[in-house]
């Protein structure tokens, strides 16, 4: 009578949660936050609304929004000490590397100050999180590329504040076009939340054990960087260059068909949706409009056209039900907007943070939870008996 019900997908059975932030409908290629279709808000809405919509329940006023969006402001600094962290590493580690370092790190900086039994405490941890996402990747490209790191300001937006801190340098101060900001804030809210995905699941478990939301966060941008999830949008751009030309992506569709080939297509197929992913619609017309506006032609940007139609079109592809997902396209707007792929993975958990502590938060609150213990179904030998090495 509230307005609040619960879909039941049918599989309530299997179900590892009860959750009320993100509806999927895998057959009907539907995406739903807190009840907002996903295209609705990535046309209408900003990564802060989104955040906030997840975090809270519901859309902000418009003051809601500016004092959530001004609190999450004042939280991108970093401790000073955290920049030395970096250093241990080898100038040509892999961002992701770097971000599963550096966050996990930050939980020696906060541990004392977040008892997670305290909502308030809760609330300060999760918007530090959000809040310094942004600030933490800028630096892990930063020294990647050996640049000097750039401090966050409090005049810009939460996107522009990130692109400056990124792509500034002492010499040339950049000024973020309002394009691409536009674009990368689009591509922020759609990879904010995605139900009890591989990620979210991991940063669930290891909080279900009252473990340190610096720390929880950290495993699930472990389990992000794999390449069969968040570490598909560098591998589907990396395939999209390797294949370089139309006329090549016949071989590369046998290859994705043959079952002795390891090849799969990356950016193609999900475990939940049998339709296409919402989010792949809404990031293939982003790639359009940040393309034309940016007067850029990538050529990986046909190949990427083009090979959606053949396999959209190929008995295989249509029988597996295999349609292009989040990671497709992505790519090719970030390597517009000036991101090396190794980035990309890092932009993916960026965005997420905001989902990760929303369902954190959505399950440490409730009194009832307890801590996740998967069980098996043993395959191993019967009972036996211990046989001392002289006999064996
Ligand atoms: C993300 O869970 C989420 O919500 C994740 C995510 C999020 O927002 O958090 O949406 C983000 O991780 C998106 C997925 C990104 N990964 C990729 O793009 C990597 C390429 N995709 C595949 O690795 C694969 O599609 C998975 C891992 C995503 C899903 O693999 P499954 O579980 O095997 O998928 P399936 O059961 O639907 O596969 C059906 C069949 C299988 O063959 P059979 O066993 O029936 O013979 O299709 C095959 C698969 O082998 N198949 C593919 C394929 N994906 C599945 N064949 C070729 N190319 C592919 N991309």
């Amino acid at each position: 009578n509230t307005g609040m019900f619960t879909y039941d997908p049918g599989f309530t059975s299997t179900a590892s949660c009860e959750s009320g932030l993100t509806y999927i409908d895998g057959d009907e290629g539907v995406l739903l936050h807190r009840g907002y279709p996903i295209g609705q808000l990535a046309e209408q809405s900003s990564f802060m609304e989104v955040s906030y919509l997840l975090l809270n329940g519901e859309l902000p006023s418009k003051q809601e929004l500016a004092d959530f969006t001004r609190t999450i402001t004042r939280h991108t600094m970093v401790h000073e000490q955290l920049t030395t962290f970096y250093r241990g590493f080898r100038r040509d580690a892999h961002p992701m590397a770097i971000m599963c370092g550096v966050v996990g790190a930050l939980s020696a900086f906060y541990h004392d100050s977040t008892d997670i039994n305290d909502p308030a405490q809760r609330t300060i941890a999760s918007h530090r999180l959000i809040a310094k996402m942004p600030t933490i990747a800028a630096m892990a490209y930063k020294y990647s590329v050996g640049q000097p790191f750039v401090y966050p300001r409090n005049d810009l937006s939460y996107t522009a504040n990130f692109l400056r801190m990124t792509f500034s340098v002492p010499a040339e101060e950049y000024e973020p076009d309002p394009v691409i900001v536009d674009a990368m804030d689009k591509i922020f809210i759609l990879h904010a939340d995605h139900e009890q995905n591989a990620s979210t699941s991991t940063v669930r478990l290891a909080g279900s054990s009252g473990a340190n939301p610096f720390a929880c966060i950290a495993a699930g941008i472990a389990c992000l960087w794999g390449p069969a999830h968040g570490g598909a949008n560098e591998a589907a751009l990396n395939m999209l260059r390797e294949i370089g030309t139309v006329d090549r992506i016949p071989e590369y569709i046998a290859r994705a068909k043959n079952k002795d080939d390891p090849f799969r297509l990356m950016g193609f197929g999900h475990r939940v949706y049998k339709n296409y992913d919402p989010r792949a619609t809404v990031m293939q017309k982003t790639a359009k409009d940040v393309l034309e506006k940016l007067g850029v032609n990538d050529p990986v940007f046909d190949v990427a056209k083009e090979l959606e139609q053949i396999a959209l079109n190929d008995p295989y592809f249509i029988e597996k039900k295999l349609y292009p997902n989040v990671d497709f396209y992505s790519g090719v707007i970030l390597s517009a907007i000036g991101f090396p792929t190794e980035m990309f993975t890092v932009l993916f958990a960026l965005a997420r943070t905001v989902g990760w502590v929303a369902q954190w938060n959505e399950m440490i609150s409730d009194p009832a939870q307890k801590i996740g213990r998967p069980r098996q179904l043993y395959t191993g030998p019967v009972q036996r008996d211990y046989v001392p090495v002289a006999d064996r």
